[in-house]
């Protein structure tokens, strides 16, 4: 059933999470991610498909395959936010709507993280908030698909 699924996206070095780079992304892991995410996503009837990828063309299938299986998107794209047009136009083709989450605030880091390909994209961008971000991305496309 579309309406009751969300896509959960993560990219490149992601997997890493909880002991890479701690000072710039904490130490809460991608499991402990995911499982917060369904959680959240379950109080409101969601449930949550998960991919993580290192490889852009895996990411760009898992995204075409949320057509016709789920309502929406959540996508930390890492890396590939700031060169891969591929991944911003699979957003584009499914036609979902989607939130972009980043842990760290891009904004604050060096000139080549400050674009992101996906935001031209995303409905919402939520970025610096650490692992809450994907909580209020999860809360919005709750609030957006009831409207
Ligand atoms: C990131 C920020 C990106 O610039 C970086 O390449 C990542 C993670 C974040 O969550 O803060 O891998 O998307």
């Amino acid at each position: 059933m579309t309406e009751r699924r969300l896509l959960l996206v993560n990219g490149p070095n992601l997997n890493l999470l909880g002991t890479r780079q701690p000072e710039v992304y904490g130490t809460t892991t991608l499991a402990q991610i995911e499982s917060r995410v369904a959680e959240v996503a379950g109080q409101a009837g969601l449930q949550v498909r998960t991919v993580q990828s290192n490889h852009e063309g895996v990411l760009v299938d898992a995204i075409h395959a949320a057509a016709g299986d789920c309502a929406a998107i959540v996508i930390n794209p890492a890396a590939y936010s700031h060169t891969s047009v591929a991944i911003a136009d699979a957003l584009r083709s499914v036609g979902l709507p989607v939130a972009e989450v980043h842990l760290s605030n891009i904004h604050a880091r060096e000139q080549f993280r400050h674009h992101s390909y996906v935001s031209a994209v995303a409905e919402m961008v939520v970025a610096g908030a650490g692992p809450l971000g994907y909580e209020m991305a999860v809360q919005y496309l709750v609030e957006r698909l009831a409207r």
